[in-house]
């Protein structure tokens, strides 16, 4: 077994615990620097870098498990290196090469490997990769220069309790506009739910959930999260129905893509990503978040703008819930086997 820091390692909550190491790479007259670790924590950078104020930046978060036999894993993480490099793109950043991305995130964790979680206790070592736009400036054009970042952290659930069901708040903020940065990991996504997040706290909630800015009609996503439904199979003694929105304005979420992929070919569900109206959670048997730190999280109540409604028989988590939960943690664990190699050595 290796040496270890002495945490609580059962009882973290998702808040930022110092780790000794970071990974930082620079992109400057048109190429990246090869890299490396460093101790400090912080970041210099000049008062007209862009990522301060016209926010040309963008992160990822994907975490590093532990297996039984103490080896140190990742779950997909060149999922995470094409979707920074599509973030970048929108926003006129240069795009880390997946090489580069996968480098630092490996090395973060190597260097850090003391905050590794051990495995059974439900904990993992959260990476966040964060690349921003720094370089003296001053007019809304791309910056000159850019950082990329890799940082990490030992986290537990980020909604207390674990599986324990969350109530969402439909926001009466829009997360983005339509044709705007959805679909991309932005900050400025972020800094704009904060609000609606606040909100839906303040009510007695635990996260926003936004519906489509157009109609304001669809299911989009959480603040922190994607969503799905369990709908009650088509025919007697059918399969259930597992429903995802399809929509242009969410970030495509790397574990609701396995969820779907488990869905469907572990469960044998039908699985459905189209428009889902947010009068269908009242025909719901189920419902749940999906993300990197959310993991699974069952929903047990929606408040729709007008009324609280209950998701099934309001005794959250399901069975359909429970069994995506245990085999997406299996897998990620190392407890399950991985056939499509969703689990890579660090
Ligand atoms: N949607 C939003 C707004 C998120 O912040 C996240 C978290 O990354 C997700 C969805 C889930 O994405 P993933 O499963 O790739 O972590
Ligand atoms: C993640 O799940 O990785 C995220 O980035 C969500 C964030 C709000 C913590």
């Amino acid at each position: 077994m290796r040496q270890r820091v002495d945490l609580d390692w059962g009882n973290l909550g998702f808040s930022y615990l110092r780790t000794p190491w970071r990974f930082q790479a620079e992109h400057r007259d048109g190429a990246w620097s090869e890299g490396g670790l460093v101790a400090d924590a912080t970041i210099t950078v000049e008062e007209g870098a862009c990522a301060l104020h016209y926010a040309q930046q963008c992160f990822e978060g994907l975490k590093a498990f532990t297996t039984p036999e103490d080896r140190s894993v990742l779950f997909r993480p060149l999922e995470n290196a094409r979707r920074m490099a599509d973030s970048a793109r929108r926003l006129l950043m240069p795009p880390p090469p997946e090489e580069l991305f996968l480098h630092a995130v490996r090395e973060c964790v190597r260097a850090n490997e003391a905050y590794m979680p051990p495995h059974g206790l439900g904990a993992a070592l959260y990476v966040r990769p964060l690349l921003i736009g720094v370089g003296d400036n001053l007019g809304l054009r791309p910056a000159p220069r850019y950082l990329l970042r890799v940082f990490c952290s030992p986290v537990g659930p980020y909604f207390k309790g674990g599986m324990k069901a969350i109530r969402l708040r439909v926001s009466r903020h829009d997360r983005v506009a339509p044709q705007g940065t959805g679909a991309f990991k932005v900050g400025g996504n972020y800094a704009g739910g904060l609000l609606a997040t606040a909100e839906a706290k303040a009510a007695g909630y635990d996260e926003a959930l936004y519906l489509d800015p157009i109609e304001h009609r669809w299911l989009e996503e959480a603040g922190s999260a994607n969503v799905f439904g369990v709908l009650p199979p088509r025919a007697r003694g059918g399969k259930a129905r597992l429903v995802t929105p399809a929509s242009d304005s969410i970030l495509p979420s790397v574990t609701m893509a396995s969820v779907l992929t488990l869905a469907a070919e572990d469960l044998g569900l039908e699985v459905e990503r189209r428009r889902v109206a947010i009068d269908e959670v009242a025909d719901f048997l189920e419902m749940g978040c999906t993300g990197t730190a959310a993991v699974i999280t069952p929903v047990s109540v929606v408040h729709d703008g007008a009324n609280d409604v209950q998701v099934g028989d309001g005794a959250a988590p399901g069975p359909v819930t429970r069994e995506l939960y245990a085999r997406l943690t299996g897998i990620q664990r190392g407890t399950l086997p991985d056939p499509r190699g969703w689990v890579v050595t660090v």
